[in-house]
């Protein structure tokens, strides 16, 4: 698949066929994704793949009370309940999530990608903000590896909802304390078509020349 082909067309994908997927196919995209750039090139992200039908329900058991948490706090809960009053778009896409969340034991494989902190490079840690810096050295390579699924025909749902649950991940994975959680990846041969074009705003809206605001030609 072409690169920006790639790119352009890597959606969430939340229903799946019941396939296994070919060890093969991970083990290339793996393979793949491991060039990303990390801070220091310390390559601290970690995966723990996931097939086996009990562990995938103790991840969906340990994922559903935070998406339950998070379509209360968000108002999708009020979508879910009277979908005839919303937006029927937004419906769609929160109806999606919400039956992923529900299915997801039934998710073919799961990856759960970690991070080793002393691996990150954390520059912002001193500017008394949200840090953002330390997901830099994890999610190109969580990205990388959305992108060489997709490149091998397999369908993806990046999340981050498990990670409140990091402890009880942890005692369930056997994973070390110095890993923390950065995302969970559901993989599968996708159910339905491919979508040909992304809802995503135009360049013009978030790139600028030389200072903030002025727009970029
Ligand atoms: C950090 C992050 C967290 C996300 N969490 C969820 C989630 O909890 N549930 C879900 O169904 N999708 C989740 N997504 C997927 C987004 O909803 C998706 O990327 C966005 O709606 C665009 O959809 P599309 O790629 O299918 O066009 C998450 C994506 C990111 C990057």
């Amino acid at each position: 698949m072409d690169l920006y082909e790639a790119m352009r067309c890597a959606p969430t994908s939340r229903r799946f066929k019941p396939d296994p997927v070919p060890r093969e196919a991970l083990l290339r995209a793996l393979e793949a994704a491991r060039f990303a750039p990390s801070g220091g090139n310390r390559q601290g992200w970690r995966v723990v793949v996931v097939e086996d039908p009990e562990r995938r329900a103790a991840l969906r058991d340990l994922y559903l009370p935070h998406w339950r948490a998070y379509t209360e706090q968000t108002g999708a809960a009020l979508m879910l309940a009277d979908p005839d009053a919303f937006d029927a778009a937004r419906v769609r896409v929160v109806r999606g999530a919400d039956d992923y969340a529900n299915g997801l034991a039934e998710v073919p494989m799961h990856l759960v990608v970690g991070v080793r902190l002393e691996d990150l490079a954390v520059t912002d840690a001193a500017l008394g903000r949200q840090s953002i810096v330390g997901g830099a050295s994890v999610y190109p390579f969580v990205q990388n590896l959305l992108l060489a699924l997709r490149g091998e025909g397999l369908g993806a749902a990046l999340t981050t909802l498990l990670v409140p649950a990091e402890d009880e991940v942890r005692r369930l994975l056997e994973i070390p304390e110095d890993i923390a959680l950065a995302a969970h990846i559901g993989v599968g041969y996708r159910a339905g078509e491919w979508p040909t074009r992304l809802a995503r705003r135009p360049v013009q809206e978030f790139a600028f020349s030389e200072r903030y605001g002025v727009p970029l030609r």
